[in-house]
């Protein structure tokens, strides 16, 4: 009996702990009118292809290589500047798209 429960114990934990680091995608719907509430560099969420992003924290980093060009994308659906960006450059690489991962909070509210 000690040894079922010593056990199921342990099963808990291990299934407490893959769900803590499987980080999941939110899924929290924010509509484009609540979007465009953060239009700023100070505060500032984009859509992109459908996710939100609140890249405030990314901004004051220092760390995008396009400067204030993202500014450009805050408040709005940024899907066509970040795929088609306005230097002339294309789309963003593979990597930006792994550095934005971190910044979601949710989805677009159809
Ligand atoms: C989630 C938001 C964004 C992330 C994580 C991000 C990330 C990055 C990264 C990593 C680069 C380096 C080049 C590359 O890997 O493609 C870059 C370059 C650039 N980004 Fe963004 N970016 C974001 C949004 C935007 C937006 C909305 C614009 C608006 C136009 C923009 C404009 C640019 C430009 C112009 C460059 C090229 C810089 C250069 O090489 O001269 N980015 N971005």
């Amino acid at each position: 009996m000690k040894k079922i429960s010593v056990g199921v114990l342990l099963v808990t934990l291990a299934v407490g702990v893959y769900m803590l680091i499987s980080k999941k995608a939110p899924t929290t719907p924010y509509s484009m009118d609540e979007i465009a509430k953060h239009s700023s560099r100070e505060d500032c969420w984009m859509a992109v292809e459908g996710k939100v992003y609140d890249v405030t924290g990314y901004i004051a980093s220092g760390m995008h290589k396009g400067k204030d060009a993202i500014l450009m994308g805050c408040g709005k659906d940024a899907t066509e500047i970040y795929n088609n960006r306005p230097n002339g450059s294309g789309a963003h690489s593979k990597l930006a798209r792994e550095v934005m991962v971190k910044f979601a909070i949710g989805v677009v509210k159809q």
